[in-house]
């Protein structure tokens, strides 16, 4: 496939100081700066792209490609990585939504039974088939708004039946869309209501039981933890973390929703590949920050829907630290997949510029799920999964147009899968 339009893309830069060296994020500074190339071309092949450059490059050469896309006046850009979902539901909860709106706050509804622990009832009377049907058609309605790898949680099974009946709905996401999926076991996501007053003793089945059934049948890559005030202690998320890492699984772990929960800390001593919300965030969680692996990883989208904080992200930047974003999918904070809607919130209300928001959507995004290597930019060699917008007078006209739908089109490894 050629293209004949703006190609624009994170450059795959110098690692940041401190980082794993084979794996690409921009930081600070950086994060500003969004290479493009006007008037390009950009080939793909088996699934790859092979080479991009301005037009006058391909002048003489005699590349024949099968599909000819001319995208004059459009911007090519990397597809969205969104690192942070729980897309994986039964239903949806408006009737909590409506409480909200009536007063009650995200805390009471979780105490009343309600939030988590209401879609982890809906989850068990639903069928693995149910719930995946209900599942692809979230797939496939973010993969028209742009995004090509997207990372799916666990943790509305809350036993180790229904957590293992969540992974292998994703599992069959992975086998049956073209996007690129990851999959985190997040068996401490709330107390299910027959642990209620037991906590320890649900950690423990989470340790014992849960953990290496989901690392002898391979269902995930991450282990996750709800660190935070109301939900998991840093002694208990200490403790999962460590008995995730005997099964391979890398921790990406929810941290400062609620309150300083120390959860950031955490993450960053045990080599998380993310930590992730972040609206309780002051000068010491930035500088345990710093230096470290652990990508900072910011869900605008939960903030606005509950009405409550936002993360410092415009200091977190300028301390020098890479962000990504993600949309945090779920029925219960944020109802929405919709990345383009997160750079929206990212740049009216966190103050990141377009170009930052767009580097923290994709390159650093990716990074977030460990696959900056191969996703999150356009580089040689990388995964053809790009998004082509409508015509635009400017990338700027992206997130300023916050409830435009201004994808053209989306290809994922190099197959044009929405148009
Ligand atoms: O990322 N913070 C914890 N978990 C989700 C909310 C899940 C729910 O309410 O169903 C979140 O915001
Ligand atoms: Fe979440």
């Amino acid at each position: 496939t050629t293209t004949d339009a703006n190609v624009q893309s994170a450059s795959s830069g110098e690692p940041c100081a401190g980082t794993e060296q084979f794996r690409d994020k921009v930081c600070g500074k950086d994060m500003a700066n969004l290479p493009s190339i006007k008037d390009a071309f950009l080939l793909m092949e088996d699934g790859c792209i092979v080479a991009y450059g301005p037009m006058c490059d391909l002048s003489g050469t005699d590349v024949q490609a099968d599909v000819v896309i001319d995208a004059t006046g459009k911007y090519v850009l990397p597809a969205f990585c969104d690192s942070h979902t729980h897309l994986v539901y039964a239903g949806s909860r408006e009737q909590e939504f409506v409480d909200k709106i009536k007063g009650l706050s995200y805390e009471e509804i979780a105490r009343r039974g309600g939030g988590i622990l209401n879609s982890a009832l809906r989850l068990h009377e639903t069928s693995e088939d149910e719930l995946y049907d209900q599942a692809l058609v979230r797939a496939n309605e973010i993969i028209g708004m742009g995004t090509g790898a997207v990372e799916i949680k666990s943790g509305y099974g809350l036993n180790t039946g229904d957590e293992l009946k969540m992974l292998r709905v994703i599992r069959r996401l992975k086998e049956t869309t073209p996007l690129t999926i990851r999959a985190t076991f997040l068996g401490a996501h709330a107390v299910p209501a027959a642990y209620k007053g037991r906590q320890p003793e649900y950690v423990d089945l989470i340790v014992n039981e849960m953990i290496p059934a989901v690392g002898q049948e391979g269902l995930a890559e991450f282990v996750d933890c709800f660190c935070d005030k109301g939900f998991f202690t840093c002694a208990e998320t200490e403790r999962i973390l460590e008995a995730g890492a005997r099964y391979g699984l890398r921790p990406k772990i929810h941290a400062n929703e609620l309150a300083l929960s120390g959860g950031i800390q955490v993450g960053v001593k045990h080599n998380a590949l993310s930590v992730d919300h972040l609206e309780f965030t002051e000068d010491a969680e930035i500088e345990a920050l710093k230096g470290s692996v652990t990508m900072p990883t910011l869900l605008p989208g939960a903030a606005f829907f509950l009405g409550m904080k936002y993360p410092p992200a415009r200091k977190m930047i300028d301390s020098g630290l890479p962000v990504a974003l993600a949309s945090d999918y779920n029925p219960g904070s944020s109802p929405s997949g919709n990345m383009k809607f997160i750079l929206s919130l990212a740049t009216i209300i966190m103050k990141l510029t377009p170009e930052e928001a767009v580097n923290a959507a994709t390159l650093n995004s990716a990074y977030s799920m460990g696959i900056s290597d191969s996703h999150g930019s356009i580089g040689t060699g990388k995964r053809a999964n790009v998004l082509i917008t409508k015509e635009i007078s400017s990338l700027w006209y992206l997130p300023y147009a916050y409830t435009s739908n201004l994808i053209d089109s989306v290809i994922l490894g190099g197959k044009v899968v929405s148009r």
